[in-house]
This record gives C-alpha cells, structure tokens and sequence, in this order.
C-alpha cells in the first residue's frame, strides 16, 4: 500500500482480534397516541429485542463485511462494538480496546474547511510527531486513493455526497486506528468509486489493522474484495466467517446458490427467509465459528496484557479493558493548536458568525448616535440617555447571544464524532471556542462601543471609556457563553424561544424598569441574579459615578443634573467592581455549563 509509506511514527503491532458472543441489545419502545399514565405503564412491558445472541467476529489482516436486511441491527451492532451504545446491552466482546474508530453512516464535516484542510486537521491529531512532509504524502495518498485529490480546494459544505463519505472515511484512514468499524462506507457511491473505498480499507487491513464495515447491497465484483462475512438476520447472526468457506457452509445448511447468483444477493435473500434451508444448523455453525475465535481472541489479548485473561478481562462491553491502547495521540498543546486553526479559519469564513456582526454592531452604533445625539452630556435629557446607555447592554447582549445559538448544533455532530474517535478532549475543544470567539467578542465590542459612546456624548474620559468598555465586553461574552449554552443543551428550534424566555425575567429585574427597594421582598433575591441588573449598574456608575461633577442645564429645570443624586435616586449605589466580578462568576458558570451539557452529549451518544 503507498500510503503507508512514512508512516513510520506508528508502529505497527500485532493484529488484533475482536470475538464478541451472545450480544443482545433491547430497548422499550415509547408508545404515543395513549394518556402518559397509559403510555408509561405499556411502556414497561413493551421492549423491543434488536439484537438476539449476536456473535461473531472481526480479525486483523482481513476485510471484514457485515450483511443483512434493512434493520437487521447492523448499525447497531456496530456502535455496540465501538462502545457506543451501553444502555440495554448484554453479552460478551473480547479484544476490543480504546483504539477502536467508528466511522458512522452520514458524513460528519466542518462545511467551512476545505478538503485538504480537514485532512490536514485529521493529520495535526492524529500524526503529531510527523513532519510536515509526511503528513502532506500521507494526505496526497489516501486522497489518491479515495479519489479526493481533484477537490482538494473544494470546501467540504461544497463536495457531493459521495465526496463528503469518502472525505470522512479519508480523515479516519490518515490516523491509522487500530480497529476501524465503518457504517455503509460504499452507500450513494458508484461502483468504481465503491471499489476504491473497499481497496483502501483491505489496505489498511492487510497492514495488520482490523476492519470491519457494514455494506448494503454489495456487488459480486465488491463482496468478492472482502475476506470475512458477518450476515445479520433480525438481530441474530446466520453466518460468521471466511467467504471462502461460505459456499460449502450454505450446502451443509441445505442452501445452494444458483450459478451466476451475486453471493451477497443470496445471502440477504436467506437472511430474509426466501430460500429453505437449515437456518438453525446456519445460526449454530455461526456460534461454533464465534466461539473458536472467542478462543484466539483471549490469547490474544493475553499476549498483550502479557496475564491470564481472567474472567472480568474478558471485559463484557467495556472495550477499553480489554487492552490499553494509546488513546489521544496529539496532546493538549497539540489538540489547541489543531482546534484554535481549524476554529479561526470557520470564524474567519462564517459570513453570518462574524462578518455580519462586525458589520451590524459598527451601523447600530451609528444609528444610536443619531438617535440620542449630545445626550450624555445635557442635564435635562438624563433619563432618555439612561434609556441610551441600557439599549447599549441590551443590543451587545442579544446580538451575541442569538448568532450563537446555531454554532454548537451546527458543530455537534462533527465534534461528537471526533471526540468519540479520540481525536480530542472535550475540554480542549471548549477552551478553543473560547478562545476563537474572544477576538471577535472584542472586536464587536469595541466596533460598537467607541463611536456610540463619542455620537451619544457620554463623557470623554479615557478612564471612563476603558470602563465601558470592559462592561461590553463582559456582557458580550457573557451573551455569547449564554448562547453557546442553550444552543448545545436545546438546539436551534427550542434555543430561539429559550434565549428570549430566560432573560425576560432578568431584564425584569435589572433595576432599568423598577428600582431594587420598590420590588417586593420576596422577589429581590432574583434581582441578585440578573446579570443585566449588575451590568446596569456598572455601566451607570461608569457614566455617572466616580464623582462626575453636575451636568450642564440648556431648560429651565433640569431634575437630574447632578448625577450622584440621579444614581441614588435610581438605587444604583452598587460597587463597580462587585459588579465586575458578578458578570464574571457568572460568565466562569455559564462556560462550566457548557463543558458539563457538552459531557452530557457525549454520554447520551454513548448511552
Ligand atoms: N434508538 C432506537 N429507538 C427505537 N428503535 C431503534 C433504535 N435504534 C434502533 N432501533 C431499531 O432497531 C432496528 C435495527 O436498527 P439498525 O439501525 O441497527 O438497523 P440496520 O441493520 O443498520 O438497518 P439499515 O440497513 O436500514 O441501516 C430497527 O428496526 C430500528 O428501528
Ligand atoms: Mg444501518
């Protein structure tokens, strides 16, 4: 295989053996229609079986294929060996391990990357030791060999999609994992294009690795390029083992098949009950087959750990104790640098994320200056540029948090996928969010705060102006966490009427419509919690706070000239500093959320 070459960073050990027995995978199944008591009672009783005493088994150095009808349980299967799926699972896997990718059916990529970027992100995780020359071989090969090079300046929201499969199964094959379970990597591709995908998995696997991916109707030239069958039958397993051995297997069980017949053909025609034959002989055969490999398996796994495998070595359904294998091959240093470049690059691309804003946030400030032109500076016109100065806070805190609701869904499934395949910790990645997103907070803030704060005529003292500007952006980042938060937890749909319905309460109690001593006692503990109350309150005492001497009078009465008198008789006396550190917790609280919804994610995946 050329693309091996220069792959010298990644030894490659001994082949793997992967043995699972007696997988069975239930779950209730939700009722609709009935009351919820009905439902939830029916619901208890009612489970659903997918998967019946699955077994078999996947060996290094062969392609293997899994076969069967639409809803046999392959995916399922799958993602049970690949640790994904826990809930409802019963049975035994042997030799699995952390090494273990998935590759799932739908192609999961950053539209804003183009294809040589994803591979070169792929390659920064994945190969970190690897010169830049290496990497840049490795990546020209396995494009080659998928049939990816000619669009490599192509963005992947841009490709097919038969491009974006064999761009996803691309990134997978640069890391070189050690057990790659794909989940119908030939699906919507041509035959030729089939062929090549099927070629460069029985590359990797006649490099020693193991391999297995789910096919859906394969030709007879395709089923032929593999080495291993697994055919699923309404979750139970009516073959495992070579396809060289199929033929006489069928004629034991009382199947022949025709002359000129695809094989794969027959096999699904068996498994969905059109010929007649000894399917209990064919099932028994395959658990014969699973056993003997169950076998190896152990032994195998034993001259790795280098112990006796004991029973809980064994390791039902948890992979990863069965042997350790290198889990993240970048470290964090490494992850950040991959993510922060990957991330600068969409931001820099997402016309709506940043482009736009920037854009919005300078002409809004324009407008506002039109609007309340030389109200900061005239005695008699306080209280509309109190409305002024709230408008500020309220525009920098829904114009960041409603762009960002869609960054977390849009990204999700990709960076499930990637965190699931150990490319990187969910940590790393939240950290670079954070850090992509800082600049363009900043940016927004202060394209926003300069010239409104010059146009409206707040006061022009460089103290002051640094002031305001911290505020914005606290509430800017404050807004964008806030985004981010609900859009990872909801989704876009729920988090546009969530974002709206969460700070109307806090815009309620932010002192701007109602001062704090005039709010029943019973409900000032949530004006504690309004962060618009205690960004308010700093913005207000930076403008007129710090001892600002009176306001010029261009009316006969000015009531609120004097602006330490106006901030008591708001009742914002408040300390600008505890306001700070208010928006702070609340900003380090909200990124904490973030992590643990992102944890959540991963769990419910996994689940
Ligand atoms: N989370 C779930 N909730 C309800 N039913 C499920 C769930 N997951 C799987 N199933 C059911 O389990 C069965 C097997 O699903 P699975 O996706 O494993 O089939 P498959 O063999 O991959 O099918 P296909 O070839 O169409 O992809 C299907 O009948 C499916 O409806
Ligand atoms: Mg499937």
């Amino acid at each position: 295989m050329d693309f091996e070459l220069g792959r010298d960073e990644l030894s490659i050990d001994d082949g793997q053996y992967m043995a699972f027995s007696g997988i069975t995978y239930g779950l209730h199944v939700p009722l609709f229609g009935r009351s919820w008591f009905e439902r939830k009672q029916a619901e208890q009783n009612r489970k659903q079986t997918i998967l019946k005493e699955a077994c078999g088994a996947i060996r290094p150095g062969r392609l293997t294929f899994i076969l069967g009808p639409s809803g046999a349980g392959k995916t399922s299967l799958i993602k049970i060996l690949a640790g994904r799926k826990q809930t409802g699972v019963s049975g035994t896997v042997v030799g699995g391990g952390s090494g273990i990718v998935l590759v799932p059916q739908h192609a999961t990529l950053i539209d804003t990357l183009t294809t040589r970027e994803t591979l070169l992100f792929a390659a920064a995780l994945k190969l970190p030791n690897a010169s830049r020359n290496e990497r840049n071989y490795i990546i020209e090969s396995v494009s080659k060999q998928l049939g990816i090079n000619e669009v490599f300046g192509t963005r992947a929201g841009k490709l097919s999609g038969g491009e974006r499969k064999r761009l996803t199964i691309a990134c997978e094959l640069i890391t070189d994992p050690h057990i790659m379970l794909l989940d119908e990597p030939t699906s919507g591709l041509d035959s030729v294009s089939s062929m090549s995908v099927s070629q460069a998995l029985r590359s990797v696997a006649n490099s020693g690795r193991t391999v297995a991916c789910v096919i859906h109707q394969p030709s007879s030239q395709l089923f032929t390029s593999a080495d291993d069958v697994i055919l699923l039958a309404a979750g139970k397993t009516m073959y495992a083992g070579a396809i060289t051995d199929l033929p006489d297997t069928l004629k034991r069980c009382g199947f022949v098949c025709p002359n000129y017949y695809n094989m794969a053909d027959f096999l699904l025609e068996i498994a969905s009950g059109e010929h007649s034959g000894n399917l209990v002989q064919l099932e028994r055969e395959a658990k014969q087959y699973a056993l003997e490999m169950k076998k190896i398996a152990e032994s195998n796994v034993q001259q790795k750990n280098g112990k006796d495998p004991s029973p809980e070595a064994e390791a039902l359904l948890n992979p990863s104790s069965s042997y350790e294998t290198k889990r993240y091959a970048a470290g964090f240093s490494q992850q950040m640098r991959a993510l922060l470049w990957r991330g600068y690059i969409g931001a820099l691309r997402d016309v709506h994320l940043t482009q736009i804003r920037v854009v919005t946030h300078f002409f809004v400030a324009l407008l506002l200056g039109a609007l309340y032109q030389g109200a900061g500076q005239d005695g008699g016109r306080t209280v509309s540029n109190t409305g002024c100065l709230f408008f500020f806070l309220l525009f920098l805190y829904f114009s960041n948090a409603m762009p960002t609701i869609h960054t977390f869904p849009v990204e999700a499934t990709v960076v499930l996928q990637e965190h699931l395949n150990k490319w990187y910790y969910l940590t790393t990645y939240c950290l670079s969010k954070i850090l992509v997103d800082l600049p363009i907070q900043l940016v927004c803030a202060t394209v926003f705060v300069f010239p409104a704060w010059y146009l409206t005529s707040q006061p022009m003292d460089i103290n002051r102006l640094g002031l305001a500007w911290l505020v914005c952006v606290l509430i800017t980042i404050l807004a964008q966490t806030f985004g981010l938060v609900v859009g990872a937890a909801c989704g876009v749909k729920l988090g546009l009427f969530v974002i709206p319905a969460a700070n109307i309460p806090m815009l309620m109690f932010s002192e701007f419509f109602i001062p704090y001593k005039e709010m029943p006692s019973y409900l000032q503990p949530f004006a504690l919690i309004s962060y618009f109350r205690y960004s308010f309150d700093a913005f207000m005492q930076t403008v007129y706070g710090f001892g600002r001497p009176k306001l010029p009078c261009y009316k006969i009465i000015c009531l609120f000239r004097d602006p330490k008198y106006y901030l008591e008789y708001l009742g914002l006396s408040g300390n600008f500093t505890t306001d700070c550190v208010a928006l702070a917790i609340w900003i380090l609280l909200l990124k904490t959320t973030l992590l643990c919804v992102l944890r959540y994610r991963v769990y419910k995946a996994c689940k």
